[in-house]
């Protein structure tokens, strides 16, 4: 019984077939483990077979996180790369607008290279998303609306990461089927739009919970949970874009002749990672 307890806490509560359904919100006020908790999902998520693209305006996931590469984006390029494997953008030096504007281009590029080859799930994570998700109903987040609403017919789903419950925008939490809210701020707005959602009570407890716990709501049910601490050895690598391949000059054909050897392999960049899946973290089927 013990056992089973202690099974139960050290296990992220994240339903796997609701993540392919509709999007996720983890929300809370500073320093309750809201980014260890993104980066615990989408750590099992990687597990299952996503792929995920962290949107990263913190400038930790690089350091925190498991996922394997990164990619500084920086304002004078403003350049992005779609690997087929998983990938942090720090966009940490670029100012809100220009991350906004780095978003949503990418955003359409991917859309657009989904509509040909979509087989993969992938889960773009969005850091502090109440700088880049406050109204995602404007023009200036076509791309972001289009993916949280029907990017799932393309196996695209997001995950919304904000200090601010009603920074966000309100679409974006009915789009969004599983959320993890952890502490809630002391302030009057947040106390009645969160009442009016859910419910006084769950209020009282929202404002009294302990750093690495929440409520974690999951199609309209709702429990405390303490989410096991995040932690991860790997640190992420810088990623190289691939050069394009250069024709060996004639000494070096000479000296593959004469030597009878063959070209250096490189390693497959776009490979994942191995995947291992740990049968005990199943979701549990009891609530
Ligand atoms: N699951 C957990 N269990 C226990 N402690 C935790 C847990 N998650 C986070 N913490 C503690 O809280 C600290 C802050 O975690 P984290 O950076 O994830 O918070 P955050 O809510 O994202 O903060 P911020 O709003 O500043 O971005 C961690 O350094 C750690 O000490
Ligand atoms: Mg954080």
């Amino acid at each position: 019984m013990n056992n089973e307890n202690n099974k139960m806490q050290n296990m992220l509560w994240l339903d796997i077939a609701e993540c392919k359904r509709s999007n996720i919100l983890i929300s809370g006020t500073n320093s309750q483990g809201k980014s260890l908790c993104a980066m615990a999902i989408c750590d099992k998520l990687m597990k299952h077979g996503f792929q995920v693209y962290a949107i990263d305006s913190t400038g930790i996931w690089k350091r925190k996180s498991s996922i394997p590469r990164y990619y500084q984006v920086s304002e004078k390029t403003m350049k992005y790369v779609l690997p087929n494997s998983s990938m942090i953008y720090d966009v940490s030096r670029l100012t809100a607008s220009y991350q906004r504007e780095f978003l949503e281009n990418i955003l359409g590029e991917i859309w657009l290279r989904r509509l040909d080859n979509y087989n993969k799930w992938l889960m773009i994570a969005i850091e502090e998303a109440h700088l880049l998700m406050r109204n995602i109903r404007g023009r200036a987040s076509e791309n972001l609306l289009r993916i949280a609403s029907v990017g799932r017919n393309i196996n695209i789903r997001v995950l919304g990461i904000s200090p601010s419950f009603v920074g966000l925008d309100a679409e974006f939490r009915r789009l969004a089927q599983q959320r993890y809210h952890f502490k809630l701020p002391n302030e009057s707005n947040t106390k009645r739009r969160f009442c009016s959602i859910y419910s006084k009570d769950w209020y009282r407890v929202a404002k009294e919970l302990d750093v690495g716990f929440c409520i974690y709501y999951n199609n309209e049910r709702m429990k405390i949970v303490k989410i096991p601490y995040f932690q991860t050895s790997k640190v992420a690598q810088a990623y190289i874009e691939p050069q394009p391949k250069q024709e060996p000059t004639l000494w070096q054909k000479v000296k593959v002749a004469l030597s009878g050897s063959e070209e250096p392999e490189f390693d497959d960049i776009d490979s994942e990672s191995e995947i291992e899946i740990d049968e005990s973290e199943e979701y549990p089927e009891e609530w």
